[in-house]
Parts: structure tokens; sequence; C-alpha cells
């Protein structure tokens, strides 16, 4: 890899903020843009026992608490018997909506991310958890990636939003926005609840990717749902190591798309100069969404 002063900076930060100085992937043999082989053949079988093991606990929980979209989509994957071949997806993927999946060793710099995004690319970690860390990961790897990410990329909608996030991430680079612009993508493509005729469903990744978010997000009286809008969204400050104190809800994807559709310069200018909210706000008149019932496991 040709370190550049991007990348030094980008390890520089990783390394301060990850609690072992490291960052968890192999980043001695990627390119410019970060990406690598998978070398699906270096999966050990355990490995490969471990990702049955996590898909079958997780694909238990999706009906009735997945959206549709994302249900039927895993299914089309063709993901549960082993770590996925992602070229072997991308196939798949780029007759449904243009996207492809590249490889990579971890997290990435945002402006590699968000090019990627941009290009309809989306980076997908190469290497699994362990046995030990079944239930809690602290740096992305390929379950979460994959398993919570991948299938929503067949929509179409969804798709395109994810396109544009990506052309978003690029210009609020240059105006001093990804604070804001971060909290959108937290709060939609990792934690997104979606409202449907038969009650509230998870579309975010960080909930289908975990095992008790996505009880806990659906039918726990704690947390607040506040139906969706983009400037609440940005101004709300979040958790990154306990389930969410706040949902947003979206009717459709549609309306992710053209709610986000509009410029977002003025707003970023606007909330720059505005106080954030705690994580756990409700301002006066908002509307707190009821939890469905709950579904016991
Ligand atoms: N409309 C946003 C802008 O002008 C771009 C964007 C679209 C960001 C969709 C996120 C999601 O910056
Ligand atoms: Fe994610």
């Amino acid at each position: 890899m040709n370190t550049t002063v991007d990348q030094a900076d980008f390890f520089k930060t990783l390394e301060e903020k990850s609690d072992n100085g490291a960052l968890r992937g192999d980043y001695s043999r990627c390119d410019a843009n970060y990406v690598v082989q998978q070398d699906w053949n270096a999966y050990t079988p355990e490995q490969h026992d471990l990702w049955r093991r996590l898909y079958q606990r997780q694909a238990r929980l999706m009906p009735g608490r997945a959206c549709d979209v994302f249900i039927e989509s895993l299914a089309k994957m063709d993901a549960a018997d082993g770590i996925p071949r992602f070229d072997q997806t991308t196939e798949a993927l780029r007759k449904a909506t243009g996207w492809e999946l590249v490889a990579v060793p971890g997290l990435v710099p945002e402006l590699t991310f968000f090019e990627h995004l941009a290009n309809r690319r989306f980076p997908v970690t190469v290497w699994l958890r362990e046995p030990h860390e079944f239930d809690y990961i602290v740096e992305p790897d390929v379950f979460h990636d994959f398993f919570g990410h991948v299938p929503l990329l067949f929509n179409p909608t969804f798709a395109d939003y994810m396109q544009q996030y990506g052309k978003g991430g690029l210009k609020a680079l240059k105006l001093d926005g990804l604070t804001h612009l971060a909290r959108l993508y937290w709060y939609t493509v990792e934690f997104g609840l979606i409202q449907t005729e038969q009650g509230l469903r998870a579309y975010g990744a960080g909930i289908l990717s975990s095992g008790g978010e996505v009880e806990h997000c659906l039918t726990d009286p704690a947390p607040r749902r506040i139906p969706f809008d983009v400037e609440r969204v940005m101004r709300t400050l979040y958790k990154i190591d306990s389930y969410q104190e706040t949902y947003f809800v979206i009717r459709d994807f549609q309306q992710l798309f053209d709610a986000t559709a509009p410029d977002f310069s003025p707003l970023y200018e606007k909330l720059g100069s505005q106080p954030d909210l705690a994580a756990d706000t409700l301002l006066p008149g908002e509307t707190n969404i009821a939890p469905n019932r709950r579904q016991d496991a």
C-alpha cells in the first residue's frame, strides 16, 4: 500500500480511537482504494462454522422484525452455508441494482468510503470475529458488513440512497458537514426503523446484525421512536457502546430518498452554530411512536 498523508492521518486517528492502539485488519496488501482480494480459500472450516452459527441465530430473528425487502433479499443471497464469496454476490447485485462489493481489510478513511459508495461499490470487511466475540464486536467484521448491509443494496431505492450518501459525503468533507452527515448514516443505514402495515420493522444494519438490539429496538418501551426528519436526525448525538436511546422511523425508502435529496449546504451552515441534542431527547410536541408488542424469541 502506498502511504499518503491522508492514509497516515487515518491510521493515527484510529490508533488514538481504538483500545489496543491498532486496527484489526491487515492493511499491508491493499491498493490505493483500500481494496484487497477476498482470499476465500484462506478461511478455515472453524470460521465457516462460526459464520453458520451467526447466520442461523440471526436469520431466525428476522421474521416479524426485519423489513420485508431485507428478508426477501437475504433468502436470495444464499449465504447460510458459510462465509460467502463476494464475487458471487456481486454478480447478482450487479444485475439487480448495479452495485458491487469490494473487499477491504476493515475500516477505511472517510474519503475512500464515500468514493466507493458514490461509485456504487460497497466495502465489505474480509475478517470474521472470534468465537468469544459472538455477541459483540468493536469494529465491523464480515458478518456485520455482509449480513447487515448487503441485502438492502438489492432494493433499487435504497441502493440509490446509498450512492447519494456517498456523493453527499464527498461534498460534506468540503463543507465541514461530516459530523452532521454521519448522524444521518447512523440513524438510517445503521439503526433505521420503518413503519409497515404490520407494525414497526428494522432496516438498519447495526440492528439487523445484532442479537439483542433487534428485539429491543422494536418492543422495549425505553427508547424513543421518532418520525424521521433530516434536521432532527442531524442534531442528535448517538451512542456507540450501548443500544440506541432514539430510533428514527421512515414511512418507506422513497421518503428517505426524497427527504435527503435537497442541498444540505444551508443545513450544515445552520446546524454548525446550534447545540446538539442528547441521544435521549424528546422535544415538546414530538411524536413518540408506540413500540410493537413483544415477540418471544
Ligand atoms: N442532498 C445531500 C447534499 O446536498 C446529499 C445526500 C443525499 C446526503 C442523500 C445523504 C443522503 O449534500
Ligand atoms: Fe455498518
